[in-house]
């Protein structure tokens, strides 16, 4: 999402002083449920992906498969956004818009779905190739697949969220790449977007202390050139001002007593392109 005030937040339970919902032990299981739905529709779609594919119609499979289960698309209707998948090719950071342009083969695209199931969002994002993956874009995905993880890693109560910039940060600039600053995570649950404005880079120990009962996501965006991006005028599509190859990948998850829950893990075992 892009770094903005946050709309007013469901107003029962606890909220830290920086605004963070703490949720209920028995709020788990609704997230589990939105995480678990929306990581099936993103594995079912990887087949569809190949060269001569049309973003457009990935994004009709998830709007069909949304509706299917019962669930709603939490992007149609966001904003004045029409589908149900955000579809990012290349040197598109984030918010590509689905449309009529068919795929080439060496394409790498990111598909963003967001579902909501019995009022519990889930939102989860990974990479996709079309036919031949190159050894840059695969090392490319690897760091940012790498640097999600290493995030969700410094996920405990008493760490910061400085701690999970950090971590992504650190590791994919000692790959000499770049994170994106334009564009961050966010707290969700009942709502889309919550506090905080996860950030995805920061110094350890700064930020907002960790405890259990947080929902959020990490979504690190990490680009081969520069980190800069502009939003082109469909006042969506965010892009790399250099043209550079971008990738990202997004997890769900709720901070435990011990660590975190990832909501939105592949029930199929395939976040991962490689995998
Ligand atoms: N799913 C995106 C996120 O990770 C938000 C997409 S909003 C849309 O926060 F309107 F562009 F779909
Ligand atoms: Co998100
Ligand atoms: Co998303």
């Amino acid at each position: 999402m892009k770094r903005k005030e946050h709309p007013v937040d469901d107003p029962r339970g606890r909220l830290t002083k920086d605004g963070i919902r703490i949720h209920e032990p028995s709020e788990f299981e609704g997230m589990h449920r939105a995480g678990r739905l929306a990581a099936e529709i993103l594995d079912e779609v990887g087949d569809l992906v190949a060269p001569g594919a049309t973003t457009e119609a990935l994004d009709d499979f998830i709007r069909g498969r949304v509706e299917a289960a019962g669930a709603r698309s939490a992007t149609i209707g966001y904003r004045g956004y029409q589908h149900a998948s955000c579809i990012s090719v290349n040197h598109v950071v984030c918010h590509g818009i689905p449309g009529p342009k068919t795929l080439k083969d060496g394409d790498v695209l990111n598909i963003d779905v967001t579902v909501i199931v019995d009022g519990w969002f889930g939102d989860t994002s990974r990479m996709y190739v079309a036919g031949t993956l190159s050894r840059k874009a695969q090392r490319l995905i690897e760091v940012t697949h790498d640097s999600l993880m290493r995030g969700i890693e410094a996920v405990r109560p008493g760490n910061t969220f400085g701690d999970i910039g950090h971590a992504i940060q650190s590791y994919v600039e000692a790959q000499r790449m770049s994170v994106v600053r334009d564009f961050c995570g966010h707290g969700l649950g009942r709502v889309f977007h919550a506090p905080p404005n996860v950030l995805h880079y920061g110094r350890p120990g700064t930020g907002p202390r960790l405890e259990e009962g947080m929902f959020f996501t990490i979504e690190p965006m990490v680009n081969l050139g520069r980190p800069e991006t502009k939003v082109l005028a469909d006042d969506w599509t965010a892009v790399t001002r250099d043209k550079s190859l971008s990738a990202q990948f997004e997890h769900s998850i709720g901070v435990t007593r011990d660590g975190c829950e990832i909501f939105t893990l592949s029930p199929a075992g395939r976040f991962h392109p490689s995998m």
